[in-house]
């Protein structure tokens, strides 16, 4: 099954809170740096006293000693899901878990944990000349996605278009989560690999990462039932 996530990319808790006014039913929200570092932690307590799901995209990519600490923190705020890059390595994303493991109430479950494989601002070109990364770009996402299986995370994040490639090596329960989300008549945007939602959902992507689509279109919630629909069939 398919999953919305819609991404608040708001830049004031105003807006985030006018937003999810019409949104009675609980939905599953994406919060982002440039929010948690304007509002600090009370904008998640804001969207969870609204009955929401959170999931804080932090991208967090350092020293396994402080990830787990700040997974350890992170896990207290009780979201239900939180990211690192896989660049990182085995070593800081295994400490990543451990972080959410002990930051979890007994009895809870701890958030879902989600890598970066490249980021889709990352070219082939950027990749070889800066990164000094020689294999191809898809190489490089498969490998790091199987690198986040061995190293206990539960998927990452990616193009729509990798989603069947990561599931056929990773397993079907390893999640896919995937941004770039565009419906027929949208704006491009700043996206590069755009897919609908339906085609989303063929290729086996378990959450789709959904912005300015939906936040940005005359009537939110219609915007979001009507995708919902074409989800479910
Ligand atoms: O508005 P749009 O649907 O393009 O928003 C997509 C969301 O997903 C944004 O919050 C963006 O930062 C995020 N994202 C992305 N590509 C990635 C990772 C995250 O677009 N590789």
């Amino acid at each position: 099954m398919s999953e919305v996530i819609v991404a608040l990319d708001f830049s004031t808790e105003k807006e985030v809170v006018r937003f999810l006014r019409d949104f009675h039913e609980p939905i599953y929200t994406k919060v982002g740096m440039e929010l948690l570092y304007a509002y600090g932690p009370q904008i998640i307590d804001v969207i969870q006293s609204l009955g929401h799901q959170v999931f804080l995209d932090l991208k967090l990519h350092d020293i396994p000693n402080t990830v787990q600490s700040a997974m350890k923190n992170l896990a207290r705020l009780e979201v239900d899901m939180v990211n690192v890059h896989v660049a990182g390595g085995s070593k800081m994303m295994e400490a990543a878990i451990e972080g959410l493991e002990s930051g979890t109430r007994p009895g809870m479950q701890r958030p879902t944990c989600i890598a970066v494989t490249q980021l889709t601002s990352t070219s082939q070109e950027m990749m070889q000349n800066e990164l000094l990364i020689a294999n191809s770009l898809d190489e490089v996402v498969l490998e790091y996605a199987k690198l986040a299986k061995n190293s206990h995370l539960d998927g990452v994040v990616c193009s729509v278009h990798e989603a069947k490639a990561i599931h056929a090596n990773c397993g079907n329960d390893f999640l896919t989560i995937t941004p770039g989300i565009r419906l027929a008549n949208d704006s491009v945007d700043d996206q590069v690999r755009i897919a609908t939602p339906v085609y989303a959902k063929e290729q086996g992507s378990d959450y789709l990462v959904i912005g300015r689509s939906i936040t940005q279109s005359e009537n939110p919630l219609e915007t979001y039932q009507n995708i919902q629909k074409m989800l479910s069939v």
